[in-house]
């Protein structure tokens, strides 16, 4: 029995879709789609709940922590995408790198990131959708807008904006170009308003004590927050499409974190500059903050679009779901029925659907920052292993072209990987007991069916 069998580079490269995709993007697209799938709850919706509850005024610090960690992995990632530009991301790496086990385990952490995020950003999107009803003056019962352990019975609204999104990728929604950019535009000028209105109103004795849980507080809303970064992984997938990945593919990544990283951090700043920290646990902060000073106009338009702006990210993270359950069926460990497409959509409806349930079922039932430290989790999860398989790659493959090279990879690599194994460390015992009971699950599953299954078996 052999669990670390791997995919050779050329097996991977065959597999690959006979699609001929057109090298057409550029640094500035590969950024706006960054930020179109890299802002959402993480801003719109933690900051309230880590400001509070974990790190005070010092969460700026956590974001600051945060986007070190991810400029290292993004690094990692920019190589990996131009060297195997096949569908999968970190799953294929893995598997290219570090064996079968391993390309199965990141793949099943995948589905925490995508999954279970999908179903964070849909309860974000949910507490938005209450409250612009309620400035509409409807109130809708807390028994259908929140989960059991928030006093509620279901989130319905969470779980209706998950079937909707599945529902418009069964019949084949694509993500076309404009209708990115319009709504990351909507997305970026609901921070710039946000910004605006709240500025005037910052009163600085609010960001005293500025560690009002110390460092350990910083640390632990790091962990809470690093889901605010997670996408940018998903972008490496478009290394394919990129007119010159070596330059593009690097400039747009890092461009998008730099730019997240700024709008974050301002955002922080007002939120706990205009409120006191401790009130801030709410799960609408941006429209919290504006309403606390009376700007309810202000708070309306802003809570449009920060809806607005996660509708798009339950999409693509539901999308993304279905390609990288598509890679791991196609290799054999994942029931390959799953993966039928629609005759007349063309889309992978059955996996889907059977997502789109489950993460309704998720986003309806679980409190929300519970859900998105299980989806850190799981990312992070699949950054450390991308880290040591861009070393392995490096020695296995020497020579093979790569569109970009990771600058100083030996220390890069390395740095990423200490960075993520802290931010690991930092989440909360139940997340990572949450997160060891579904690896073990994986790994059962991964023993009584993908490995006998496995398309390496032929
Ligand atoms: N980074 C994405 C968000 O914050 C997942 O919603």
């Amino acid at each position: 029995m052999n669990i670390l069998r791997r995919k050779s580079f050329e097996d991977l490269m065959e597999t690959t879709e006979e699609k001929k995709l057109t090298k057409a993007l550029g640094a500035f697209d590969i950024t706006l789609m960054g930020l179109g799938i890299i802002i959402g709850t993480g801003i719109f919706v933690l900051t309230g709940i880590g400001a509070a509850k974990y790190a005070g005024p010092g969460l700026m610090l956590s974001f600051v922590l945060a986007a070190v960690t991810c400029t290292f992995v993004c690094l990692a990632y920019s190589e990996l995408a131009s060297f195997l530009p096949v569908s999968g991301s970190s799953y294929t790496y893995a598997y290219a790198s570090l064996g079968e086990v391993f390309g199965w385990w990141v793949g099943w952490s995948l589905i925490l990131e995508y999954s279970v995020g999908a179903s964070a950003v849909a309860g974000g999107w949910s507490a938005y959708f209450v409250g612009i009803l309620h400035s509409c003056g409807i109130d809708l019962p807390k028994a259908l807008t929140a989960v059991p352990a928030e006093g509620g019975l279901i989130n319905l609204p969470a779980a209706f904006i998950v079937l909707v999104t599945t529902a418009l990728l069964v019949i084949g929604v694509k993500e076309s170009t404009r209708v990115n950019r319009i709504l990351v535009y909507i997305k970026i000028g609901t921070i710039f308003v946000f910004l605006f209105l709240a500025a005037p109103h910052i009163e600085p004795a609010n960001w005293q004590p500025f560690l009002p849980y110390g460092i350990h507080g910083v640390a632990a809303g790091t962990a809470v927050l690093f889901f605010a970064y997670l996408g940018f992984d998903a972008l490496s997938t478009a290394a394919e499409e990129t007119k010159n990945p070596k330059r593009d593919m690097p400039i747009g990544i890092i461009a998008a974190l730099a730019i997240c990283t700024i709008l974050y951090i301002a955002v922080c700043a007002a939120m706990t500059g205009v409120v006191p920290y401790p009130l801030l646990d709410t799960a609408a902060p941006a429209s919290f903050v504006l309403e606390y000073i009376g700007l309810h106009l202000g708070s309306a338009v802003v809570g449009t679009g920060a809806f607005c702006g996660l509708s798009t990210v339950v999409l693509c993270m539901l999308y993304a779901q279905s390609r990288a359950l598509y890679s791991m069926s196609r290799d054999g460990l994942m029931p390959m029925s799953l993966y039928k497409v629609h005759p007349k959509f063309h889309t992978p409806y059955i996996i889907q659907i059977v997502v789109g349930i489950l993460v309704a079922c998720i986003a309806g039932f679980t409190p929300i920052h519970i859900v998105a430290e299980t989806c850190s989790a799981g990312t992070i999860f699949a950054f450390l292993c991308s880290c040591v398989g861009i070393l392995v790659l490096r020695r296995k493959y020497p020579d093979k072209p790569r569109g970009f090279r990771c600058p100083a990879v030996h220390v890069i690599a390395p740095l990423g990987f200490i960075f993520c194994a802290f931010v690991f460390s930092q989440l909360s015992w139940h997340t990572l007991v949450l997160f060891a009971i579904w690896s073990v699950l994986g790994l059962v599953i991964y023993l009584a069916y993908g490995y006998g299954h496995s398309t390496l078996n032929k």
